[in-house]
């Protein structure tokens, strides 16, 4: 039997190297990202194997960034979740964000209720875009939650998570081989792939590789196989 890679989790690094290599702002890097982002979402969303599509966007140590990048990569985001709000609708793609969104902008926080909410129903694809989010904030703010309400569990604790799925395959573009904070629970027993690919340059047929490849991974989680 064959893995099945029902949850792919991505950490999109190089735009700004991408950019930088032929002389250009990592701002237009940040651009074709998106584009990239778009055409990964939509493929996977055709893909029967694939429930959930998580994407790491904006992490909890980006705020350290020069104040126009993290500017610019707000402005990004909410442009991108206002123009692609009907290719969601148009592939039964739902949107979740994960991370700690109160930091965000009111108007930036209401495009992500908008298109979470209008994409409720959508029962094809998750695609899940990690906003503000650290693996270790997300497993303190769940651990605060749980406090004073008796013991905590593997269980529970996982259920408190933002993401309480599992993920099967994390794969990581820009060629460093380090997990950044992401889905530090969630990838405990993920299969990792590394690229040197930079992120606008990860193209469908470098995913379907990678999916290949994963699929003929011997999966023990600890047992003997
Ligand atoms: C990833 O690309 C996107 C974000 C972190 C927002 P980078 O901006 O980290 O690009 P590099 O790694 O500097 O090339
Ligand atoms: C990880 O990339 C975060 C995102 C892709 C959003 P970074 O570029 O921020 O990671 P480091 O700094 O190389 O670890
Ligand atoms: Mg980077």
């Amino acid at each position: 039997m064959s893995n099945l890679p029902r949850h792919i989790a991505i950490i999109m690094d190089g735009n700004g190297r991408w950019a930088e290599a032929q002389g250009k702002s990592r701002t237009f890097g940040h651009e074709r990202g998106a584009e990239s982002v778009r055409a990964i979402t939509t493929h996977c969303a055709k893909h029967s194997d694939i429930e959930r599509l998580t994407l790491y966007a904006f992490s909890t140590e980006n705020w350290k960034r020069p104040k126009i990048e993290v500017e610019f990569l707000m402005k990004l985001l909410e442009r991108y979740l206002k123009s692609e709000r009907s290719t969601y609708l148009e592939g039964n793609i739902r949107f979740e964000p994960i991370g700690d969104l109160s930091i965000f902008s009111k108007s930036l926080r209401n495009v992500i209720d908008d298109v979470q909410t209008a994409t409720m129903g959508c029962n094809g694809l998750t695609q899940c875009l990690a906003l503000n989010y650290g693996g270790r904030d997300e497993i303190v703010r769940a651990a605060n939650t749980l406090r004073n309400k008796g013991e905590i569990t593997v269980e529970s604790l996982s259920a408190q998570l933002d993401c309480s799925h599992d993920v099967d395959l994390l794969i990581r573009t820009g060629g460093d081989h380090r997990l950044s904070n992401f889905l530090l629970w969630q990838a405990a027993y993920a299969e990792l792939f590394f690229t040197k690919t930079l992120w606008p340059e990860f193209t469908t047929d470098e995913l379907e590789t990678i999916i290949k490849k994963f699929k003929t991974v011997e999966r023990r989680f600890g047992g003997l196989n």
